[in-house]
């Protein structure tokens, strides 16, 4: 069993995301298109406010996002990219998309070699290899971004990465704007995947901060509970 990290050795980090009614963050072929303009304003203000934006392997390689900010002055911010493997493609849009304003980390294991590491580094990624697992040791990646001056992280999905964040008790608060739609399908990808939780006492719990609605959208704001 995993003990908790102390505040000061992990950045803070908002898992942000938008679903639908049945809580999917896509549709069983990947569609993620579910925010509407007025959404996107705000989820990019909320981008200018943190050190680090981060998003799983998997959700490079089926939306290939920029993870700028087009909406608002700014000072740039680091993607950070959790991939195991160094699987994503160097032509991907979170490397050459204005990688002066916003400087890509790669997070991977100690497994890959140093051949695959050199061609993200000759494209100007930074690469931290945190644990010898299958996957990147979240936990020990915590405070070599907080030694990097990253304090706090917009978690952006998907399911998978989540799932491992929330399995860490690592989430600090939630931002969900729920699209007013209903999809369905067991191979659509939930705000959070993985095992889950045998139990609800063992769920993380959230204290509501506040509900905003637009449109049809609802905006829900958590923190978390403290459970220490
Ligand atoms: N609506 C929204 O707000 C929103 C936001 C984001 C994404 N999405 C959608 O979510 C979908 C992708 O979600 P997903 O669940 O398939 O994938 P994901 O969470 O984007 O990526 C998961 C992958 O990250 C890698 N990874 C490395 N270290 C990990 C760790 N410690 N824990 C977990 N994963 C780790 C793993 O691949 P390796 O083992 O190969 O490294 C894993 O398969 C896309 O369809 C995207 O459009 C929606």
């Amino acid at each position: 069993m995993r003990k908790y990290l102390r505040e000061n050795e992990k950045p803070y980090i908002i898992l942000s995301a938008a679903m639908t009614i049945d809580g999917k963050i896509a549709s069983k072929s990947g569609d993620p298109e579910l925010s509407d303009e007025e959404d996107w304003k705000e989820v990019h203000k909320l981008r200018t406010q943190v050190d680090a934006i981060m998003i799983g392997k998997n959700t490079v390689l089926t939306d290939d996002p920029k993870l700028h900010i087009k909406y608002h002055q700014h000072d740039g911010y680091y993607r950070i990219i959790l991939d195991s493997k160094l699987l994503i493609p160097l032509s991907s849009k979170v490397i050459t998309f204005q990688p002066e304003l916003y400087p890509t980390i790669i997070c991977t294991t100690e497994n890959v070699s140093p051949q695959r590491i050199k061609e993200f580094q000759e494209k100007n990624v930074k690469i931290i290899q945190s644990g010898k697992g299958k996957r990147v040791d979240i936990v020990k990646l915590m405070p070599k971004l907080s030694k990097l001056g990253i304090k706090s992280i917009l978690l952006e999905g998907g399911g998978t990465i989540n799932w491992s964040f929330v399995k860490n008790k690592l989430i600090d608060e939630v931002r969900l704007t729920i699209a007013p739609w209903i999809v369905g399908g067991k191979e659509a990808v939930s705000l959070v995947e993985g095992k889950g939780f045998e139990f609800m006492k063992h769920s993380l719990k959230f204290e509501l901060v506040s509900v905003k609605h637009r449109a049809n959208y609802v905006i829900l704001k958590y923190k978390r509970k403290n459970d220490k």
